[in-house]
């Protein structure tokens, strides 16, 4: 007989065998989130011909502001992360990394410390080559003094990138960089793109089990761009490639699908609301990249929508399992126990991209929630409580093509039995 013990006993387990693999660094335990320059901004490098998508000093810093001012870092938004282009094309003397002078005339310490008073984190990119994608300094022979810099200018968080260079060196390159990262004391995020390097331009299969001990952070798939069948894409991937990757995943070591595209104006609000949503199912990264002043308010009232971003940020940091049901995609994420609970709690998402209105049953029982004691049941997106339900219950559910239909399961043995009273 199935009952909410064994399910808590498995979900303890995970998380005690995820902890043991953790990158020692004791950052991100939950998916970090932020804003990222590379989606929207790309090199960002020729301000003059195209003023509005120009990467410097004052726009890192006034993403700092709307973070600070406009309820961003209160869901948990925190890391603003330079990409590519951000360097001289030279080193100075002592072989040191130098910021370019007329988009970063203050430095990076100057970024970095007004980030800090904001109590926001500073990321920065580099390339294990000698140049990186877009052909600026690279970090190949300098090493040692790019993570002392980087450690110097306050950096939080790293994105390694691996344009460039062969496979043998990529399985080396990214140990020893995390290495110096670590020998700096500082703490800082390791986000690596060594899997996506390994796969897809050398055609060999990512040794997940190392990749996770030495990296926070990894991007495993192609680029976003800002199309709606980009996003489409990901998440197939994701579905598809769901058990190789689900195992490396969790607290301080994350599978990356790459940035959201809000603010860019490449989506409808259902499919805004399938691209944030799975991705808080899946436990990922959420890394913002566009014109801040461009977020449209449906984006961010789901960016703000706290119940959303607990799902992102659950503790356990589980990626929702997907299962295809007709044209529909249900996720299913087990969730930390409720406070005072010992019982786990579960999201679900069911997403159809069928291009048609589609009815199906749901059984709990069926994919994991089987909790005896039943359920109570809420509406993420209307924030109604909807029923209590049996472990034997099934629920029929609609919904609209291309729509997402988001609810938060929770095993709770009190409102059960109300229930159970009330059926006399
Ligand atoms: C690669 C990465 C991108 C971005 C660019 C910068 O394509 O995957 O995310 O960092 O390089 O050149």
């Amino acid at each position: 007989m199935p009952d909410c013990n064994n399910i808590v006993r498995a979900m303890f387990f995970i998380s005690l065998f995820g902890y043991a693999r953790v990158l020692e660094n004791g950052l991100v335990r939950t998916p970090p989130m932020g804003w990222m320059s590379w989606g929207y901004y790309m090199c960002g490098a020729d301000c003059e011909q195209n003023p509005d998508k120009c990467l410097d000093e004052k726009l890192i810093l006034s993403v700092a502001d709307t973070f600070y001012n406009e309820g961003y870092q209160e869901a948990g938004f925190e890391y603003i992360i330079i990409d590519d282009c951000w360097s001289e094309h030279h080193r100075d003397r002592d072989g040191r990394l130098v910021p370019d002078s007329l988009r970063f005339p203050n430095g990076m310490k100057y970024i970095s410390d007004y980030i800090h008073s904001r109590n926001l984190k500073f990321g920065m990119y580099t390339n294990v080559a000698d140049v990186t994608c877009m052909r600026y300094q690279g970090s190949k022979g300098h090493f040692k003094v790019d993570a002392d810099t980087f450690a110097q200018w306050g950096v939080d968080y790293i994105k390694v990138d691996g344009c460039f260079v062969g496979e043998q060196y990529l399985n080396n390159a990214y140990i020893h960089f995390g290495g110096y990262l670590n020998k700096t004391n500082r703490p800082m995020v390791y986000s690596c793109s060594w899997p996506y390097y390994i796969e897809f331009i050398h055609n060999k299969k990512p040794d997940y089990p190392t990749i996770s001990k030495h990296c926070n952070l990894w991007r495993n798939y192609h680029d976003v761009v800002t199309s709606w069948s980009a996003v489409k894409n990901i998440i197939q991937h994701y579905e598809d490639e769901y058990s190789g990757l689900e195992k490396y995943h969790g607290p301080g070591h994350w599978n990356d699908p790459d940035m959201l595209i809000f603010g860019t104006d490449s989506l409808t609000e259902a499919q805004s609301k399938i691209h944030i949503s799975v991705y808080a199912m899946l436990s990922a990264p959420l890394l913002l990249s566009c014109d801040m002043t461009r977020v449209k308010g449906y984006e961010k009232n789901l960016l703000l929508n706290l119940d959303l971003m607990a799902i992102a940020r659950d503790p356990l940091g589980i990626m929702a399992r997907p299962y295809r049901i007709d044209y529909i995609t249900l996720w299913v994420k087990p969730r930390m126990p409720r406070k005072g609970d010992i019982y786990p709690s579960y999201s679900l998402a069911l997403v159809n991209v069928s291009g048609q209105k589609r009815t199906i049953t749901v059984r709990p029982s069926n994919y994991g929630l089987n909790c005896t004691d039943g359920y109570s049941v809420m509406d993420i997106f209307s924030k109604r409580f909807l029923k209590n339900i049996t472990f034997e219950d099934s629920i029929d559910v609609t919904v609209p093509s291309e729509g997402k239909f988001g609810r938060s399961v929770d095993c709770d043995f009190k409102l059960f039995v109300g229930a159970r009273k009330n059926k006399g």
